[in-house]
This record gives structure tokens, sequence and C-alpha cells, in this order.
């Protein structure tokens, strides 16, 4: 399985503090059936993971994970926050960010917290126009998507894809997400889960939110939904 969306590169953000707890979740990650991840750092207003960095950050565990044998292959990637309009513009045309795996063809798209971007479907066709995917980081833990679904109807319209966190499916984060989130399987508008893991606690668990699709949406959609991700990393 391809985890899309990890936050296992160390020292750059909220996610893995050191060399050793990165090696940590990528065993976990071994464990739990994980061959490929995209390593996320967060890109926003609070943690601006270059993508320099995340490339010399991603060389540095890929070599460790091999000295210790562990088989996982990293692609680098960035978890980039809809602060505003001009965040995203400025950053895409000075190219700071990192799309999804080399191919680049994707971008982990996550909005703000307190407020739905209004801009959003206009952002959205402009990366489409220009061949960009975006992946919409975690729906279902955003309240203004729970309230007003049709916003998020919208976008998956336009062509956008949604990621929904394994977390959410097992209840990590309430009711609400859990529940938005089986209701957007059950629907037919999930078309990636991933783990989101921070650390060895919110650890990677892709096996447990897979799991949880399958019995929804059966066996067939999995296969597609886990080749539709590999396809993400696909040269
Ligand atoms: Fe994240």
């Amino acid at each position: 399985m391809i985890d899309i969306h990890c936050h296992i590169l160390h020292g750059v953000d909220d996610g893995a503090k050191d060399l050793e707890e990165s090696v940590a979740m990528a065993r976990i990650a071994y464990g739990d059936g994980i061959r490929d991840i995209i390593a996320t750092p967060h890109f926003n207003e609070s943690f601006l993971t270059t993508a320099d960095i995340v490339h010399r950050k991603l060389d540095e565990l890929q070599t460790e994970l091999e000295r210790q044998r562990i088989d996982v292959r990293l692609h680098p990637g960035n978890e980039v926050r809809l602060e505003n309009k001009a965040f995203l513009g400025e950053h895409a045309r000075n190219r700071t960010f990192s799309y999804l795996g080399r191919r680049a063809a994707h971008l982990l798209l996550e909005q703000r917290w307190k407020e739905y971007d209004a801009d959003t479907p206009e952002i959205a066709e402009r990366l489409l126009d220009a061949g960009i995917r975006p992946v919409l980081a975690h729906p279902e833990r955003h309240y203004f998507f729970r309230d007003t679904p049709e916003l998020l109807l919208r976008l998956i319209e336009l062509g956008v894809w949604t990621q929904v966190s394994a977390d959410s499916l097992i209840g990590s984060f309430g009711p609400d997400a859990q529940q938005f989130g089986k209701w957007l399987i059950e629907a037919g508008f999930v078309h990636a889960i991933a783990t989101d893991a921070h650390n060895v606690n919110r650890k990677p668990n892709l096996s447990a939110g897979m799991s949880v699709f399958e019995e929804l949406a059966g066996a067939k959609a999995r296969a597609d939904l886990e080749d539709r991700m590999s396809s993400i990393v696909r040269e």
C-alpha cells in the first residue's frame, strides 16, 4: 500500500522530531503493509517546509532506511494550506513547495480550519487547467464541509480528489468526522485514504482505514482506490 499523506520527515514541522522517530514510523508503516510513503510536511504560515528542505531530509531518511534495511520508498510532497489565494499563487509561481511524487501532477491541499476559502473552486479549476489535480486533505475533519456538503460536492464535480484520514474512520477525531467520512465512502466521494501520521503515537495505520473503506465500498472499490493512489507516484 501507499500512504500519500504522512509527516514522517524529521525536525521540520510537528511530525517526527528526529531521525530516530522517522525510522520508527517507517518500521510501523512497513509492519502495517505500507511500502511507499509520500512525505508531506506542512507548508503553511506556521511551518514553511520548502521543497529544497523536503528533498534534503527525504534523501537523509531514505539513506538511513536503506542502511537499516527497511523496505519503504519515500516520495517528495507537501501538505499545502490554502492560507489565501495570494499565498498559494505566489508560492506556486516561485516553486517553493513540492507537489506529490516526482511526477508532480497532484497537490495535497488543505483548507484553513476556521472557515472555508470561497476561492477554492476557482483555484481548483486553475490547477486542473495546468494539469495538476488537487487532492483535498481530510475534508471530513472540517466543520464547514460537514455542515454544508455541497461545498465539497462542487469541488469533486470539478475534478478535485478527496483524501479521508484513517484516524477519522476509526473514530480518533470524534463521531462527526467518523460519520461524515463513512458517508463520503458510501456515496462514492472518496479518492484516497491516508494516515496523516505525525509520530509513533499518531502512527501510520493505513490498514485500519482501508478495512473500513472495504467494508463500506467493497473489494473492487478498494482495488481501484489503491490503484488510483499508486498512480500518483507512477513515473
Ligand atoms: Fe497532515
